[in-house]
């Protein structure tokens, strides 16, 4: 899908008022050959954990119907990693989502996971999951802006803690679920 700044579609049929693009912006399925700039993006990103390439480089190539990559120009601006969980068809769950630091506060981040639950690998999918920690009030907001949009409750509940991450030093990460919802109402 592309938008431009003065792309009526967008503008008229989105609530993300503050949308203002420059330049025009297409949300497409990544590719194998975005995998090694998907990386860097999330490099950029913190606090998002630094996955491998190769992690990368599956999510393109297996995942890649429930994965968003936002291209302006010839570069890779925003990224977003999820999955349907196996054995639960009405969840989606979102792995990451990172936004240029240049490019955020301008509903980006809401609008890749719109255009992931528009996609037919959502379909059927009532429940969207992930997991945020206390201190990413950014991810926290952007999530709740999305469960606002949908009409939906959301509901915070313990799930990795601190010592299922071992040795790394990592916050733990309670598990944010959104819904039921009905996809009709995905802008
Ligand atoms: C979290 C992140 C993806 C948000 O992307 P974004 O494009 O700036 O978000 P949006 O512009 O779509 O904002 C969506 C909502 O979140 C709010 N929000 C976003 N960033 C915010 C911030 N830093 N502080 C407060 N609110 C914020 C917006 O105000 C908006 O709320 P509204 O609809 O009620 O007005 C981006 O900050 C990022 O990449 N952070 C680093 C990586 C990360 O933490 N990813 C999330 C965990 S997976």
């Amino acid at each position: 899908m592309q938008f431009t700044s003065d792309d009526k579609t967008l503008k008229d049929g989105s609530k993300n008022a503050r949308l203002e693009w420059g330049r025009k912006l297409e949300l497409r399925k990544p590719e194998l050959a975005d995998g090694a700039e998907i990386f860097t993006l999330v490099e950029s990103c913190e606090p998002l954990d630094k996955n491998s390439v190769y992690s990368y480089l599956l999510l393109c190539h297996h995942f890649a119907d429930t994965c968003v990559v936002a291209e302006e120009g010839e570069k890779i601006v925003a990224f977003l990693s999820g999955y349907r969980p196996p054995g639960r068809e009405e969840v989606f769950f979102v792995w990451q989502v990172a936004v240029d630091p240049r490019m955020r506060g301008r509903g980006l981040g809401k609008l890749l996971l719109q255009e992931v639950l528009r996609r037919p690998a959502s379909r059927g999918c009532r429940f969207l999951e992930t997991t945020i920690s206390p201190s990413n009030e950014a991810s926290q907001r952007l999530f709740c802006s999305l469960a606002r949009d949908l009409k939906a409750r959301s509901t915070v509940t313990s799930c990795f803690s601190e010592d299922h991450f071992g040795h790394e030093n990592h916050e733990a990460e309670p598990l944010f679920r959104i819904g039921p919802f009905l996809l009709e109402q995905v802008i």
